[in-house]
């Protein structure tokens, strides 16, 4: 024994809630034997316990151990019961989530991160087949779908865009979703309706996730992206309860932030300033959700008065694809987040995100590239956590996650050491 005997049966006792005479019983010896195993070694009444007793012990305290946990999820059941919409395994909204269950969530998603890195293979998902059905433009959603599907093992259909698809012949989306839930174990959906994603869940009984519905939500972003905010966090030392975090861009259109301020609003305390121009503010809806949870929710159109302090900057692209009336081709100059403003406004421990594609148009004045030397900037470690995030989505959907840590192979290739030639010293480094 490694341990000294004392420690042992004192360990068991504490593990199996137990007193010395229950114990005793319950190993089956005399009190008395079991007082003299308990002395410390150098004592004259100290007796060694016999290695049968041992073993006994042992097989006792690993048995508990094993009921407690099946105690433990027969309560609280696996994840992909706790965050179903309507009793199916879902991802339509973030609303599925709390607390608890988000932050085990990401636990799922840092097993996946020898995967996603490249220095491990799995196969768990083999033989399952994803349909990734894009009805609007996109590049690193769908593309980030497919590889998290691809590197558990599992493999990929796609379609992109409504004009090669038979919605263009006036097929429903009912119809379209049962056919395709004949041919796939999983779909992701991107359409440019809001409400249409759970159109197409309420056809099938397979997972479907929330790939983006028009202005409404984007779930598996918000996970991305509060992922990179609690793991960039970690690295600076800092919590997530009582921060401050700053939206900026089209707060009225942009489904991303919509789905990430409901979700930071399961933390305690925080401060959020949501800087749009006008017209283009936060819905009231989403603002009132998050202002019963007792945050501190302050609007302004201006970044000079809604960023100082920020521990997060949160920019957006203007959704012009979405707009009927409004007249807006881009940001005002002063609007751009820039390194001037975040030099001008922040500490050096900010952290910068956006959910990307960057309008790099010329008048779009969308996050600025002169911050891409700057290692506050985050939005390429946002990126890449995408993987580890979509990979733990469908391993929860699919019922796999508890498979995965014994699955896992070296990989057999050589991958580069770091994969953007301009990544900060500490990208890929938790
Ligand atoms: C966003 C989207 O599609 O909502 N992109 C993405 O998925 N990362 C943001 C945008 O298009 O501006």
């Amino acid at each position: 024994m490694s341990v000294s005997q004392q420690v042992f049966l004192r360990d068991a006792m504490r593990r199996l809630n137990l007193t010395r005479d229950v114990f005793a019983g319950r190993i089956g010896v005399k009190r008395r034997a079991l007082d003299t195993w308990l002395l410390p070694e150098g004592s004259q009444e100290y007796r060694a316990m016999p290695e049968v007793v041992n073993r006994f012990v042992t097989e006792i305290v690993e048995n508990e151990g094993l009921l407690q946990k099946y105690a433990q999820s027969a309560q609280t059941g696996p994840l992909r019961n706790r965050i179903a919409a309507e009793g199916k395994p879902q991802l339509l909204s973030v609303d599925q989530f709390t607390r608890e269950s988000v932050e085990e969530f990401f636990r799922i998603a840092d097993q996946m991160q020898p995967i996603a890195r490249r220095q491990k293979v799995s196969r768990v998902l083999e033989g399952a087949v994803l349909g990734n059905l894009f009805f609007e433009a996109s590049t690193r959603t769908r593309v980030s779908f497919g590889a998290a599907f691809c590197r558990l093992g599992g493999s990929v259909c796609d379609t992109t865009g409504f004009t090669f698809s038979s919605m263009a012949k006036g097929e429903s989306i009912y119809d379209t979703s049962r056919v395709m839930s004949g041919y796939v174990d999983a779909m992701v959906i991107r359409h440019p309706e809001k409400g249409s994603v759970a159109e197409f869940a309420r056809a099938t009984n397979i997972p479907v996730v929330n790939g983006g519905d028009g202005p409404g939500e984007h779930p598996s972003q918000a996970l991305l992206d509060l992922y990179t905010i609690l793991t960039e966090f970690s690295r600076l030392g800092k919590l997530l309860d009582g921060a401050h975090i700053a939206l900026v861009g089209d707060l009225k259109y942009g489904r991303t932030v919509h789905s990430l301020l409901k979700l930071l609003s399961l933390y305690r305390g925080l401060k959020f300033t949501l800087i749009s121009p006008r017209g283009l503010e936060m819905p009231d809806y989403i603002q009132d959700q998050v202002s019963t949870r007792g945050h501190v929710i302050e609007q302004t159109n201006s970044l000079e008065k809604g960023l100082p302090g920020a521990d997060v900057i949160y920019a957006t692209r203007v959704q012009k694809e979405r707009f009927a009336s409004e007249e807006i081709e881009g940001y005002t100059p002063d609007f751009q987040v820039n390194k001037a403003i975040v030099d001008q406004c922040c500490g050096p421990d900010v952290i910068v995100m956006h959910p990307l594609p960057r309008d790099s148009r010329e008048g779009a004045n969308d996050l600025s590239v002169d911050l891409n030397h700057d290692p506050r900037l985050a939005i390429f470690r946002q990126t890449d956590n995408g993987i580890p995030v979509r990979m733990a989505i469908f391993a929860v959907l699919l019922g796999v996650e508890g498979l995965v840590q014994h699955s896992l192979r070296d990989v057999t290739w050589s991958p580069p050491t770091h994969i953007g030639p301009d990544d900060s010293v500490f990208h890929g480094i938790d």
